[in-house]
């Protein structure tokens, strides 16, 4: 496993990190058993930063995170997320009073004092015109609640605001071989800020995995069913908002470029960690065996010039017209 510099934090992270949204809840139900398995074969592995949210599964997800801190030695840097408690999403509703509530469910849940890196859940655009949510965080810092905060956002445009609040440390943003668009502008002012940049759905919902097919079926509660239309959260979440039956296609494009012995969602990984702007993919993984395997992506040499054209040809040719502008 290889490590990167948190941004400014001090801590350096696995470049392969660990999302925790598959086994707190939405994406068809994951055993205690195996969520912990999981969990513990990512820090055998070397990954010592996990991603999560209050909302998944309802705190599910942060407690199961809190029961793997207690079984083992390795310091662990979480990163967690408010605001999707909101029945509406409203600026409003990021004040000072709900922030405060949130974030002592979360240290609850995590069974800690502090929290280490605590992101807005992709709050509405004009949120970002607010500064006074953010002199908020700032006072939660100064508070002891939380040691850094940052983002996750939905669009470009959101990052590129982001990142104009001097205290914002990361930006999380849906970037994978069929969501290019981060790379175009806001990478390089990312980089220049020495801001995070957590690169989420790396596997675009598992669809990069090349393991689904066109009759591949999920079940009623897993967002690759319930959403694949937008119809509970953004579309870009499930399948990174790219048509199923196209992503499928171009998925094959991309098989015929995989070096021997790579798996197509290391392939994928491994293609995330090409640009040094990216502090870390954060894979999600419900058993010990996909952790695994997403994991050793750490390892694998740097792919061919003439492999990342030849991403960059079937992104081009075909996911770019259809999605490039929209997020
Ligand atoms: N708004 C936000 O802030 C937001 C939104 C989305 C995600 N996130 C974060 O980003 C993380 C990653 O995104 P994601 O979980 O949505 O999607 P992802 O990482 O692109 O896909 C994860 C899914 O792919 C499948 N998978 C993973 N590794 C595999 C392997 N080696 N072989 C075969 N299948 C494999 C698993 O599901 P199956 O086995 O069921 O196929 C897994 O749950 C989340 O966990 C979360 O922490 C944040």
């Amino acid at each position: 496993m290889n490590y990167r510099p948190l941004g400014r934090t001090g801590w350096r992270v696995s470049d392969i990190s660990f999302g925790a949204w598959a086994i707190g809840g939405a994406w068809g139900d994951v055993s205690e058993k195996d969520a912990l398995a999981a969990l513990h074969q990512a820090v055998d592995s070397g990954v010592n930063f996990i991603d999560t949210a209050d909302v998944y599964g309802d705190g599910r997800s942060e407690r199961l995170i809190a029961q793997l801190r207690k079984e083992c030695k390795e310091e662990i840097i979480i990163a967690t997320k408010a605001g999707r408690r909101l029945p509406r999403q409203t600026v409003e509703g990021y004040s000072r009073e709900n922030l405060t509530r949130w974030i002592e469910d979360s240290l609850r849940n995590l069974s800690t004092g502090t929290l280490d890196l605590l992101q807005l859940h992709c709050p509405p655009t004009e949120l970002y015109y607010h500064p006074e949510v953010f002199a908020n965080l700032d006072d939660l810092v100064k508070a002891g609640k939380i040691r850094y905060y940052g983002v996750s956002v939905e669009k470009v445009e959101e990052a590129l605001k982001a990142i104009e609040f001097p205290n914002v440390q990361s930006v999380q943003i849906i970037f994978n071989c069929f969501r290019q668009r981060p790379a175009d502008l806001f990478f390089a002012q990312a980089r220049q800020k020495q801001v995070v940049i957590l690169a989420r759905v790396p596997l675009a919902s598992g669809l990069l995995t090349g393991k689904l097919r066109s009759d591949s079926t999920f079940v009623a509660n897993d967002h690759r069913n319930f959403n694949r239309h937008g119809e509970a959260f953004d579309v870009g979440e499930t399948f990174s908002g790219v048509d199923y039956k196209l992503g499928l296609e171009a998925v094959e494009e991309i098989r015929r470029l995989l070096p021997t012995g790579v798996s197509m969602s290391q392939f994928a990984l491994r293609w995330i960690l090409m640009f040094d702007a990216v502090t870390c993919a954060i894979p999600g993984g419900k058993r010990p065996e996909q952790v695994d395997e997403n994991c050793r992506a750490s390892d694998l040499p740097a792919l061919t010039a003439e492999t990342m054209v030849g991403v960059q040809r079937i992104y081009d040719q075909s996911i770019r017209p259809l999605i490039h502008q929209r997020w």
